[in-house]
């Protein structure tokens, strides 16, 4: 052969192995491209902040499950001229008995910021499926919310979940809370996936902003429960003024029924609600072997009784299979020691946030390495979770819209926008969830998926198997 031919048979050789590097790639890198702009956190004097009127009112007022089953809540609420009443009145839609709740009061300090009188009151024995009205602030000036609690816990029980994380307080993040609020599949309760207030962003870790973002969230999330994931801007670790216990404000402010799942910290912990089992973790808390987290879950899992909660949900702030080029690999630890227990007790969907861009993986694992074998690349494998990233929130720190190229082939969807999604349980086989990105109208669904339940309905579900 000379030389042209030589030529023509590398340039043929070259063609076939870039086709087979584009045919490697994965799923879809979304067209959409979000604008540029500028993310910057609302300024203090924001309507979204004012707190409400009335000597000593209550304010940041929010609610979270406050058992292990749905029959209780968790209600929260801050004073800033006084302690005041600890006490909750609730009553039942259709009643006229009065109930009553008494709570505890903490506040805290943090460098040179004193937090108001923070309250924390638990209503208990609830009635599945009934809306509750609540007071608080009794004695001043009151001030009424409600909710309604899950239906009883069973195999079959629709119920609608949101999807939020890294929401903090800049205007993007006031159109995500609405886009969320409008959204006509309407989300019952929040699975939030850390990184609430980023005020750890400010000077000294200036605590006003934790109260601000209390004040902004509250129009949701004292009317529906938020469960709490803790981000690493909840760790608040700051020695060099002299702040040296994590978690400190987020703890105080945000309380969690860890207890209700035999956990021994309030960062990681189980609930039913419905049909489904959402265990949480801390990312950033010891989960290696011996350590108290990984003692918990390994006691935990076995416990998911599928005929009872078929849907076994996953939160967690890092996520562990994230392409972009922020965070990337931060997941790998955890991922490493929790994944061959995902795939074992065959755990449906795992949320995470921390990179703020959304993300949708196939289902796939990574579990067959050993240090000597070699095999480290994820394979597809129907006993393994989806993993999604929504840590789109819309926070100060900005969109992440450097993705890693190629797309990896465990990648299924991507987009660098802000948004939140919903996963909306039908039975004990099937849910449908829909991923919205704040630049579109209330009911557009920018990326979609019919999950099918591991343990109930465990046959392909991936979107690209199908197209
Ligand atoms: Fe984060």
């Amino acid at each position: 052969m000379g030389a042209p031919g030589l030529k023509l048979v590398l340039a043929v050789l070259a063609a076939t192995v870039l086709n087979a590097a584009v045919l490697c790639n994965g799923g879809i890198t979304s067209s959409f491209v979000r604008k540029v702009e500028m993310t910057e956190d609302m300024p203090l004097d924001s309507d979204v902040f004012k707190g409400p009127p009335g000597y000593n009112a209550p304010q940041q007022v929010h609610i979270t499950q406050g058992d292990h089953e749905g029959k209780a809540v968790i209600v929260s609420w801050v004073t800033v001229d006084e302690p005041g009443s600890n006490t909750v009145m609730y009553w039942a839609e259709n009643s006229d008995h009065k109930n009553k709740a008494n709570g505890k009061m903490t506040k805290y300090k943090f460098y040179n910021y004193t937090s108001g009188y923070i309250h924390h009151c638990t209503i208990k024995k609830l009635k599945y499926n009934t809306k509750y009205y609540y007071e608080v602030g009794i004695g001043h000036t009151t001030r009424t919310f409600w909710f309604t609690t899950p239906p009883a816990v069973g195999p079959d029980v629709p119920y609608t979940f949101g999807l939020i994380g890294d929401l903090g307080q800049t205007y993007d993040s006031n159109i995500t809370l609405t886009h969320y609020e409008q959204n006509p599949i309407k989300g019952k309760t929040v699975l939030y996936v850390g990184d609430l207030s980023y005020a750890d962003h400010y000077p000294n870790q200036d605590n006003v902003r934790w109260d601000t973002w209390g004040r902004f969230a509250e129009r949701s999330v004292a009317y529906q429960p938020w469960i709490w994931t803790a981000g690493n801007h909840e760790l608040s670790f700051a020695p060099e003024i002299g702040e040296t216990k994590p978690f400190k404000p987020f703890i105080q402010r945000y309380r969690t029924p860890y207890k209700a799942s035999n956990s021994t910290d309030p960062l990681w912990y189980s609930i039913k609600r419905a049909s489904a089992y959402i265990i949480v973790l801390s990312a950033y808390s010891a989960y290696g072997k011996y350590t108290p987290q990984y003692m918990w879950l390994e006691e935990e899992l076995p416990k998911v009784n599928r005929s009872e909660t078929p849907w076994l949900i996953v939160l967690t702030h890092s996520p562990w299979y994230n392409s972009y080029n922020y965070h990337f690999m931060e997941g790998e630890t955890m991922r490493v020691m929790f994944e061959p227990w995902f795939v074992q007790y065959k755990v449906d969907v795992v949320f995470a946030g921390h990179v703020h861009a959304y993300e949708r993986s196939e289902r796939v694992s990574n579990i067959a390495y050993n240090i000597v074998n070699g095999n480290c690349s994820p394979v597809t494998d129907q006993s393994a979770p989806v993993y999604i990233t929504i840590g789109d929130g819309g926070n100060v720190e900005g969109l992440a819209n450097n993705m890693t190229e190629p797309q990896p082939k465990y990648s299924a969807f991507r987009e660098a926008s802000f948004g939140h999604a919903t996963f909306d349980i039908k039975n004990r086989t099937h849910a449908y969830y829909g991923w919205h990105r704040n630049h579109d109208g209330n009911a557009v669904e920018a990326d979609t998926m019919w999950f099918l339940n591991r343990y109930w309905h465990p046959v392909d579900d991936s979107t690209s198997a199908k197209s």
